[in-house]
């Protein structure tokens, strides 16, 4: 269905995925007036906890998906891994906004960098590896360091492994547990920073401002807002963004993770279809948060005004800091975001805080 049509409030928004950004992309929604109903085979999902419907169910049943279609309006989706076949039986009956064409390139490594470099973005050097002979040599040719990674349903680090010097390709390959991979050239960074971009069906695209990422222990921990980075590597970064959402026919909130080198060169690392953790800071600190956007593009409404009233500072609570609450809510300045998740695991994302860091400049 290609129509440019308002969804207008009141409307279902269909979730795909049931975790903390489907929780805020819902409960953006909500603050729209529209209801939401979570799609997702986990109960008692952090997002199904604040929408009006949900369906447990797994992404391959075809069933399920159907009655879900015929109680939405529009759906959207917080998970990139939801496998292409829910997304095309969805697609029969209701906007999925992003498409498939989005999360087919999102899902896999090897077809996200092949692609970006069709369009001219810029990434690391990488080469495909089926097997541990295909790890040496591409290390031999990369270089060393560099980093194999699993094509597909890789995240916060898992599926990734380091390789310092070529006679540990055999063992890195072994560690991977023989899934193909792909290598990539090892970048010595300046900064990880990452832009989001919202893009409508009629091709309006709103820009955030560029923001630095920190990570540890390969999990995101702090994002900073804007990133502090000259002019020209925002410029340039923003402009890969938005040509990267174009490219896609994009319609939604698109995340873009770059690196910005020592000699000023910006890459791209991967994009996320979807709101990502380093755009939280936007719910406290924007005109219109992420999900809004999210929400907006996905019911076809003007976007946002993606203006920051503040700069901010934003950290993720992983596992027990999310009992640090009593102390997070004596703190004036801290915005406190839980996300209503039974059970604290070691690294598992809680919820966030976010600080206002004055005006911006
Ligand atoms: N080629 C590279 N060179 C240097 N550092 C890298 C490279 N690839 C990944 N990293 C580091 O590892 C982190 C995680 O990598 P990547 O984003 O590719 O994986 P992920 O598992 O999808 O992670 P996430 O879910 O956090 O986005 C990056 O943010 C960066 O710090
Ligand atoms: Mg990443």
């Amino acid at each position: 269905m290609a129509t440019h049509e308002p969804i207008p409030p009141g409307a279902t928004v269909g979730i795909l995925g049931g975790g903390q950004l489907g929780r805020m992309i819902a409960l953006a929604a909500a603050r729209l007036g529209y209801r939401c109903h979570i799609f997702c085979p986990e109960a008692d999902s952090p997002a199904a906890q604040v929408s009006a419907a949900m369906t447990v169910a797994d992404y391959e049943d075809r069933e399920a998906l159907r009655r879900f279609a015929a109680d939405v309006d529009v759906v959207t989706l917080e998970f990139e891994n939801v496998p292409l076949v829910a997304v095309e039986t969805l697609t029969a009956t209701v906007p999925v906004r992003p498409g498939a064409r989005a999360l087919e390139v999102a899902q896999d490594r090897i077809v996200e960098k092949d692609f970006l470099r069709s369009i001219d973005v810029p990434t690391t050097d990488y080469r495909q590896a089926e097997n541990a002979n295909d790890v040496a040599a591409a290390a031999l040719e990369l270089g060393t360091p560099c980093v194999l990674k699993t094509t597909r349903f890789g995240y916060d680090g898992k599926g990734q492994v380091r390789i310092d010097d070529a006679d540990a390709a055999e063992a890195a390959w072994a560690e991977m547990g023989g899934q193909i991979g792909i290598v990539e050239a090892f970048v010595d960074f300046d900064c990880e920073i990452s832009v989001l971009v919202a893009r409508g069906p009629d091709g309006q695209v709103v820009s955030y401002c560029p923001v630095e990422n920190r990570h540890a222990n390969h999990i995101l921990d702090t994002t900073i807002a804007p990133a502090n980075i000259s002019d020209a590597v925002a410029v340039q970064a923003i402009d890969l963004a938005t040509r990267t959402a174009e490219a896609l026919d994009y319609v939604g909130l698109l995340a873009v993770e770059m690196f910005v080198t020592r000699d000023g060169a910006v890459l791209v690392n991967e994009i996320a279809p979807r709101p990502h953790n380093s755009g939280h800071w936007t719910i406290d600190a924007c005109l219109t948060s992420q999900f809004e956007q999210a929400v907006r593009a996905a019911c076809a409404l003007p976007l946002g005004s993606a203006d920051r009233v503040a700069d901010a500072e934003m950290k993720n609570l992983l596992g027990d800091d999310a009992a640090r609450w009593p102390e997070l809510l004596a703190d004036p300045g801290a915005h406190l975001h839980l996300y209503g998740k039974a059970e604290a695991r070691p690294g598992r994302k809680m919820g966030h805080v976010t600080w206002l860091k004055g005006n911006p400049d």
